[in-house]
């Protein structure tokens, strides 16, 4: 329990579990990708470092007839612990129940086992916990069987929630579903997770930004010129296009990951770092944000390349037997969106993300302003502040310096901060880790509370309609490049100079 107690004690949440609380963690979807790629492996590493409660009880839940260790089977080699003794206790925690997702039996059984492990545990206390790695299709059904046949309502006991992306295709859809699952749940019980907001850096801008007196004065729109938040990925979609081909990249990566980013780099100070507070911060950011239109985005679908090394990089988007021959769907837009209030007038905010691009990245680049008169023979580039999430985490800030030896010259250089450099022997947990625990310590601060979706929906759906209805055509790019060639005239014209003479080490080839 002490490793437990000291993040809970650490932690801005309140400490919650008492030794005797009892806490049964149910996971629906038991059978997917989801839950034995992510979902199980990250409980087993939070049970391996004692940090789950230790009388946590876990249930996998799917319509498959399965044993539990038909269930280890499939997440073992997913597991970061490869020792058995590990292994084999983890799973002893673990039970598992088959039923549908639509009708009340399955789950009236769900509620006997969650009550045969609650009696066997003899505590008052009571904490239920669902996890939700189930397609959207069947999101309400199963809320509506939980709320009915799962649910407790006592001062005693605690119920909650996770549900996962996409929450709805436009702002319509979405509401609809928050409408259906606000009637079923307060907000207090809801957890909808972001997984980027679970990772490493993007949980450090909070810390960088409003804990050091370095960054307060310049971050505004006096002093910087342009922000620049990145997502590439060095692969297709191919496999799971038919799922892609519905979303695209937009809806898939940019208006959660990336825009969950810009809220965090642009929000005001929250008076504390309580969950209502930074919320409410953030939606007051996206507020300050016009919807986009055809005009403030570039769009690209890739194509096979022929010079590719690997077959996958032969194959175009369309290739993939799942999405249709003449699609349409982006899977790459670079975005410009505006903040209009007193500290980001005028300063552009660029997202771009790509699939199939030429390596995996993803970033965040705060440019500054221009040197004024550079009385250094004009060699002073823009100051950059790079924070870069992954992979190979690293803070560093593009620096002018005097070139080394008898030369006044000025040189590009960086101040480095490469956290595996820094920090020997860390293991960053992963972000659904991370929020797992989050969701066990009921600490909302990094999901996405509903006004929040609403705001993000509300500034992408009038641009989403009109690519949905083929307003825009994507550009090709070939499998492997730095995406469409078009985005950095647009990037440029949008006031960012790629002027830059210094490549961080870790991206020198
Ligand atoms: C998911 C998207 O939300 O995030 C995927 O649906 C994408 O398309 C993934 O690949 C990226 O996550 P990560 O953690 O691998 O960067």
């Amino acid at each position: 329990m002490e490793a437990l107690e000291a993040i809970q004690n650490g932690a801005a949440s309140k400490p919650i579990f008492s030794k005797d609380s009892c806490v049964v963690f149910t996971v629906l979807g038991a059978s997917g990708d989801l839950a034995k790629k992510k979902i199980f492996p990250s409980l087993c590493n939070l049970f391996e470092k004692k940090i789950l409660p230790p009388t946590c009880q876990i249930i996998g839940y799917a319509r498959s007839s399965l044993t539990t260790k038909q269930l280890a089977d499939k997440s073992n080699p997913f597991m970061k612990a490869k020792n058995k003794d590990v292994l084999s206790s983890f799973w002893s925690h673990v039970s598992y129940v088959s039923g549908t997702y639509d009708t009340p039996d399955g789950f009236i059984k769900l509620n006997e086992k969650i009550e045969e492990l609650e009696k066997a545990h003899g505590s008052e206390k009571r904490f239920r916990l669902f996890y939700l790695a189930l397609p959207p299709s069947v999101f309400i059904p199963v809320c509506t069987q939980l709320k009915h046949n799962c649910w407790l309502a006592s001062n005693n006991s605690e119920c909650r929630v996770i549900v996962e992306k996409p929450f709805g295709r436009d702002l319509d859809t979405s509401n609809e579903l928050s409408q259906a699952i606000t009637a079923l749940f307060n907000e207090m019980e809801i957890y909808r997770i972001d997984h980027y907001l679970g990772k490493e850096m993007v949980l450090n801008l909070m810390i960088l930004r409003f804990g050091n007196e370095l960054f307060r004065s310049v971050w505004n729109r006096e002093r910087i010129a342009c922000v620049v938040i990145t997502f590439k990925e060095p692969f297709g979609t191919y496999g799971r296009g038919g799922y892609f081909d519905t979303n695209g990249i937009v809806r898939d990566v940019m208006q959660n990951h990336l825009l969950q980013i810009l809220c965090l780099v642009a929000m005001e100070r929250p008076v504390s770092v309580d969950a209502s507070d930074i919320r409410d911060e953030k939606v007051k950011v996206l507020k300050f944000i016009k919807p986009l239109d055809l005009d403030d985005v570039v769009l690209g679908q890739y194509v096979g390349n022929p010079d590719g090394k690997t077959e996958d990089s032969k194959l175009g988007y369309r290739d993939d037997p799942g999405v249709p021959n003449d699609s349409k769907t982006a899977t790459y837009a670079c975005a410009k969106l505006q903040i209009d209030n007193d500290r980001w007038a005028g300063v552009p905010f660029i997202m771009k993300c790509g699939k199939a691009m030429n390596e995996r990245k993803a970033e965040i680049r705060i440019q500054f302003r221009d040197t004024p008169s550079d009385i250094f023979g004009g060699n002073c580039q823009r100051n950059e502040l790079v924070i870069r999430v992954q992979p190979n985490e690293a803070v560093y800030c593009k620096m002018n310096v005097k070139s080394p030896g008898m030369t006044f010259a000025a040189e590009e250089s960086e101040l480095n901060l490469t956290y595996h450099e820094r920090f020997e022997d860390i293991d960053l947990p992963d972000a659904y880790e991370r929020l797992i625990l989050d969701f066990i310590l009921g600490t909302q601060t990094n999901f996405v509370r509903t006004d929040e979706l609403a705001e993000a929906w509300r500034i992408f759906t009038p641009l989403l309609h009109k690519l949905d209805a083929g307003a825009k055509c994507p550009v090709d790019y070939p499998y492997g490049s730095r995406g469409v060639a078009a985005a950095d005239e647009f990037i440029r014209a949008s006031g960012f100079k790629f002027s830059g003479t210094y490549k961080w080490k870790a991206e020198k080839k």
